[in-house]
């Protein structure tokens, strides 16, 4: 009877690996919520983790793969932005992924202060994007996939700092693939993929 028992658990721990709700097995956006809370998280990247603050990325519905990439990265002090070494600090990697799943959890959706759209800039947004294939990686909507970011949905300003940030090798990210295709990119362009990307829906 005990060994039908162990059989029974192991199927079960299988098959919550592979369902939908798998990662929420070991990442636990509940356990996540006082941390966020702690930490203040949500005074730089907004209530409900849509950002209102000029160069601050929102983080709902962001990916969890790339959250949690990304905070070992400020805690090791690999990407070095200053106000997030305190935020960062001392967190286990079980921490992160928490944090992660709670911001993963929250509903991304289009930024209600986008701006109006300038249909000329976004033609040549797409263009450039399409030219070089943003989607292959950051998937046809622009959602990412893993430790590729969700790039629409986000603030204007802050892709367009980042993608530079890249060009500039100020920041290097786990690869140098953004580092590669962002080389040697005018503002201009950059602009205009920021803005096509904003006012993706
Ligand atoms: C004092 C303001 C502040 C606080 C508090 C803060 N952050 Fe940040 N965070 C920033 C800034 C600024 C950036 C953007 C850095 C840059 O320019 O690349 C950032 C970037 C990030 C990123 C990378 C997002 C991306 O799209 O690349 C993540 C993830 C993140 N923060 C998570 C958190 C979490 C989780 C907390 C709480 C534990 C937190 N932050 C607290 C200011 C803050
Ligand atoms: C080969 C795959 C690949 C392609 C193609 C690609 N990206 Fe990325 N992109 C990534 C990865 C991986 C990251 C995360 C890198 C890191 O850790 O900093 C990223 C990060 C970004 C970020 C930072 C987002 C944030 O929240 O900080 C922006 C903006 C971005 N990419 C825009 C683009 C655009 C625009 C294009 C097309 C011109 C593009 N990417 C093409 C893989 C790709």
């Amino acid at each position: 009877m005990p060994r039908r028992l162990d059989w029974a658990a192991a199927v079960m721990a299988a098959a919550f690996c592979l369902s939908p709700l798998g990662p929420a097995a070991a990442q636990d956006a509940r356990r996540g919520a006082p941390l966020v809370e702690e930490r203040g998280c949500v005074a730089c990247h907004g209530p409900s983790g849509v950002s209102a603050v000029p160069l601050m990325p929102s983080l709902a519905g962001q990916q969890a793969d790339y959250i949690t990439l990304q905070m070992i990265l400020f805690r090791e002090g690999l990407r070095q932005v200053p106000a997030m070494a305190e935020p960062a600090r001392g967190l286990t990697d079980r921490n992160i992924e928490d944090i992660a799943a709670y911001f993963a959890a929250l509903p991304s959706a289009p930024k209600p202060d986008r701006g109006a759209p300038d249909a000329a800039l976004i033609a040549r947004g797409a263009e450039l994007s399409a030219a070089r294939n943003c989607q292959a990686c950051h998937l046809p909507d622009y959602s990412g996939r893993a430790n590729v970011p969700r790039i629409n949905h986000q603030r204007e300003d802050f892709l367009l700092h980042s993608m530079a940030e890249y060009r500039d090798n100020l920041r290097v990210g786990a690869d140098t693939q953004m580092n590669g295709l962002m080389h040697g990119i005018s503002n201009a362009d950059l602009r205009a993929i920021a803005h096509y990307l904003a006012h993706r829906p």
